[in-house]
């Protein structure tokens, strides 16, 4: 178990929240409104709700890089400012939250995501937060490309599960740049694919591994490349996964056997090396 805060915590890697004002059949008549949650699991007082993908493998590997790359011990007073891009539910902002919370910083989380179900999931998970910490949490119904309109500054962005379905990638991470605070951080994490020796984009004919809205996917050096290339510094890569690790519930999607080449596993069913996920980091 892990314990961020009183009736915020991680048990058998289930995000379980707890307002004890909230009621069962109030719970239950909100599920049955909302689709289908993405990321999760969550346990919202007793009530298990299921989600298509295991979120807290991703933050196994996100919170060693929190760690890494921030003071944590430092305490400050002003305000952390923190945009969380595609934002989804909003589970990784809700841990990255009590993450800074939990060491005495003054985080507060921007969420943005322009589909509509993610908001309403966000708003029926955030009534589980205390009211002083609900406060510290905006999300705004915007893709990046309108981050503009929020005047605001950060010292942490993340970018996780965006990148390879823009077209137009680099505005993203230019847009990234002139959003953050001078010496802030951006945390990148992106399908890549193993192809060495030089920096390289994938892109996709039609579909990769059966999905569709998929534009480039770099190899490690690329995304290293490009970050430099458009001012950022101290570009680190962190870590390398297989991307079906936390395809547990496979109920909602499709099979490893379904995406992956039968003869040989190291292709999709599309012919491309198979994707895996990477996390970096880099700062302004
Ligand atoms: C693959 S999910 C990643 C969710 C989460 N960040 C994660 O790492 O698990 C991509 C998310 O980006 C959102 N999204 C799509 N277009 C976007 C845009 N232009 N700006 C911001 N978010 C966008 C989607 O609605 C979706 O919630």
């Amino acid at each position: 178990m892990i314990e961020f805060q009183e009736n915020f915590l991680i048990q058998n890697e289930i995000l379980c929240l707890r307002n004890s004002e909230i009621d069962e059949l109030s719970i239950q008549t909100h599920l049955k409104r909302l689709k289908l949650f993405r990321k999760g699991p969550y346990k919202l007082n007793e009530i298990f709700v299921p989600s298509q993908w295991n979120s807290y493998i991703k933050w196994k590997y996100l919170e060693p890089i929190l760690l890494s790359i921030f003071d944590i011990f430092a305490q400050k007073k002003d305000t952390f400012w923190i945009l969380d891009i595609g934002s989804n539910n909003g589970y990784y902002s809700f841990l990255i939250y009590y993450f800074f919370k939990k060491y005495q910083q003054n985080p507060r989380m921007i969420l943005i995501d322009p589909v509509e179900e993610f908001y309403h999931q966000f708003l029926f998970l955030s009534q589980f937060l205390p009211e002083e910490d609900r406060k510290n949490f905006e999300f705004h119904k915007i893709g990046w490309e309108n981050i503009h309109n929020l005047n605001q500054k950060y010292d942490l962005i993340l970018c996780m599960g965006i990148f390879y379905h823009q077209y137009n990638p680099i505005d993203l991470f230019k847009t990234i740049h002139s959003i953050l605070k001078t010496k802030g951080y951006i945390i990148l994490e992106t399908i890549t694919v193993q192809l060495e020796s030089y920096p390289l984009f994938l892109i996709p004919e039609k579909k990769y591994s059966g999905a569709k809205g998929i534009w480039f996917i770099p190899n490690k050096m690329a995304v290293e490349v490009l970050l430099k290339r458009l001012n950022f510094q101290e570009v680190r890569f962190h870590s390398e996964r297989f991307i079906f690790e936390e395809m547990k519930n496979l109920e909602y999607l499709p099979g490893l056997e379904q995406v992956i080449d039968k003869k040989d596993k190291h292709f999709t069913i599309e012919g491309y090396p198979v994707p895996y996920r990477s996390f970096f980091s880099a700062k302004k």
